[in-house]
């Protein structure tokens, strides 16, 4: 800006037109950009819908490669897996069985669609038949380094079926250097890290934890995940897990966040993804269903802010529907 000031200038002029608006405009989202989250299930032509995620569902995996080549055809890149087993104890042995559900459906989706980018959550929750996402101890507290071998473990097991990028949710300390160590020693030393490495213990996972049938039957996950109050915090998290090796560096969850992903996008190099975690997407569906929002306008708005706050990569239950929407 130049000293002038209205009527010599008129922030208007180059809205007047749709192509004129087009031609200035600064963030512009693409396929290119999501990550599309899907739920693996067992058995075959399974599809459970997830009341409080409309569109979403628990697939098998004959569903998970349908989803996933719709989602290849629309320029979506990447799939994130999660998976939900039949039988879940308290040591959480499923996260890393090698006929485990992630591990069958990564092997079919890179036969299948062997250029589709395939990563895979790495945590216990979903596994243990407490719901947290270590090792409990009995006076309820989550023992930090006893968990670190089990995930490397699960990450060993995903990258052996094929897995390109691992992402460790579990917020253990040095949870990313134990899984370096343990993708190195087993070789797989090209299996990238994409790390949740600002997590915070969100009230916006509910949805997902109805979904993945994850919510921890005692405490909650305040002694591991971040306090959202705490944006220096934040940086410092993610400082530690790109000194433990991260390839991809994450923010979650993204809408109530964009600070703390425009302060890390300042701060870091590494590629950026941003968690637009189901809760946001919950809460938008839930809005357009009672005719309160235009979804498709709040679905676009919501995702252009993560992007202009930073993000390179938007983990998004909407991938879909915002790539057709982007497609016109
Ligand atoms: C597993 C995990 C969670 C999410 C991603 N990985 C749940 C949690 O931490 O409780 C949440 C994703 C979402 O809400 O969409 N630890």
């Amino acid at each position: 800006m130049t000293g002038a000031r209205f009527p010599i200038v008129r922030g208007r002029r180059l809205r007047r037109t749709a192509a004129l608006r087009s031609m200035v405009r600064e963030t512009a989202l693409s396929p290119q950009d999501f990550i599309y989250p899907l739920f693996v299930t067992t058995g075959h032509d399974v599809r459970v819908p997830i009341e409080p995620m409309p569109g979403q569902a628990q697939l098998s995996i004959d569903h998970v490669l349908e989803e996933a080549a719709e989602a290849h055809d629309l320029g979506i890149p990447a799939v994130l897996l999660f998976g939900i087993p039949s039988h879940k104890d308290a040591g959480g042995a499923g996260a890393y069985d090698e006929s485990g559900v992630v591990q069958e459906a990564v092997a079919a989706l890179k036969s299948a669609l062997p250029d589709l980018v395939v990563i895979t959550d790495v945590c216990m929750c979903e596994y243990t038949d407490h719901g947290h996402c270590g090792v409990l101890l009995d006076d309820g507290t989550v023992d930090n380094d006893a968990t670190l071998p089990l995930l490397a473990k699960i990450a060993v097991s995903h990258a052996a079926s094929g897995a390109d990028i691992v992402a460790p949710s579990a917020m253990m300390d040095g949870q990313v250097a134990a899984l370096r160590e343990g993708l190195d020693g087993a070789g797989f030393a090209d299996t990238a890290i994409m790390a949740y490495a600002s997590k915070t213990a969100s009230a916006f996972y509910g949805p997902f934890r109805a979904a993945a049938g994850s919510s921890p039957r005692s405490g909650d996950r305040r002694s591991y995940q971040m306090d959202g109050a705490n944006a220096r915090e934040a940086m410092r998290e993610l400082e530690a897990d790109a000194a433990e090796g991260a390839d991809v560096l994450m923010v979650k969850p993204a809408l109530a966040y964009l600070d703390v992903l425009k302060a890390a996008r300042e701060r870091f190099d590494l590629p950026l993804a941003a968690y637009n975690v189901s809760g946001e997407y919950a809460m938008v569906k839930a809005a357009a269903a009672n005719g309160w929002l235009d979804e498709r306008a709040a679905m676009l708005e919501v995702l252009t802010s993560i992007k202009r706050a930073g993000a390179d990569l938007i983990i998004t239950y909407f991938a879909k529907d915002a790539a057709r929407a982007l497609r016109g």
